[in-house]
């Protein structure tokens, strides 16, 4: 199958799954309804996918995967709730729908974002406790640490406090791998380790989860600037505006590129050990330099 057939299998699956975790009500208000709006509205799935993509490289079995991927969706999904809210980003638009706390209130996308986090280790704690496997719980480990203060939050923290401030290029590494580094790689080692990879695949893997992360979030720097509303499904231009630190800031667009584009040559390498197998993964590598959103 071609790399567009088979990712976009993929984002079905995982929408479809994704479409059966919440009830559809309970006796509370909003959350649901609040919680339920952000996770579908569309997004690329990019996390979940690479889960996917890394079980089928590792001849796992993908509904094993399933569940730990949207996980991670979940969690990625609650990180952009809280990212978009005036005391952060202040955004208007996200997955080119009004943000969450825009509709429901900022009250109200807190708390939807904190049940997302919470629902995605239910669901990974259910998982365990019906087949305690010691591969559903490193991935459940590895998915904590990435969304955590070693990971997506601490990330997230280096970004607001280098607002308006100069920050060295050690920090900006650092920066951009937590906050979308950790989990970009934790999606992909889920991916793997439940498939049951040799540690020595681990350690590509986990290489591979880090380059990508990098260059993903450098492309969204590049997007940032180059990139149209209307594709993204996100405001454009508010980086410099907000006075980011970021690859762009720091390096300029150009320079950029061209390190977003050695990060993905690096990539591609690990890959080549795995011949055929490789190519879908060296597709989405090539995706990431190039996509328009
Ligand atoms: C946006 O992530 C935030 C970053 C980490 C750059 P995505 O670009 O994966 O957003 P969705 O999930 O497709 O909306
Ligand atoms: C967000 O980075 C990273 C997260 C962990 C949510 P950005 O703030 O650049 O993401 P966008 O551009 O709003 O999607
Ligand atoms: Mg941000
Ligand atoms: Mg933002
Ligand atoms: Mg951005």
């Amino acid at each position: 199958m071609d790399f567009k057939g088979y990712t976009s299998e993929k984002k079905q699956l995982i929408d479809q799954y994704l479409n059966t975790l919440l009830p559809e009500a309970n006796n509370v208000p909003v959350i649901i309804e609040a919680m339920r709006y952000s996770l579908s509205a569309g997004g690329k799935r990019l996390r979940p996918i690479l889960a996917l993509m890394a079980c089928d490289l590792f001849k796992g079995d993908p509904d094993e995967v399933m569940p730990f991927a949207c996980s991670i969706e979940m969690i990625h999904t609650y990180s952009l709730i809280h990212d978009d809210l005036p005391a952060m980003d202040n955004d208007d638009l996200r997955r080119g729908k009004p943000t969450n706390h825009k509709v429901f209130g900022e009250g109200f996308a807190i708390l939807a974002g904190d049940a997302l986090l919470n629902y995605a280790f239910e669901l990974v704690l259910e998982k365990i406790s019906e087949n305690p496997r010691p591969e559903y719980i490193k991935a459940a480990q590895a998915i904590g640490n990435a969304a955590g203060i070693s990971g997506m939050i601490g990330g997230q923290c280096i970004d607001l406090y280098y607002e308006n401030k100069e920050i060295n290029v050690e920090l900006l590494k650092t920066m951009h791998n937590m906050k979308t580094g950790a989990l970009i790689s934790a999606a992909l080692y889920t991916g793997a380790v439940i498939a049951g990879a040799a540690e020595k695949d681990l350690n590509n893997i986990r290489r591979l989860g880090s380059l990508l992360g990098l260059a993903f979030q450098i492309t969204d720097d590049i997007l940032d600037v180059e990139g149209s509303l209307e594709k993204m499904g996100k405001a454009t231009h508010k980086d410099q505006s907000h006075r980011k630190s970021n690859f762009i800031s720091f390096y300029g667009l150009e320079r950029s590129k061209a390190i977003a584009k050695d990060l993905i040559e690096e990539a591609k390498a690990i890959l080549l050990e795995y011949k055929d197998d490789g190519s879908h993964l060296i597709a989405l590598a090539d995706y990431i330099l190039t996509r328009d959103h």
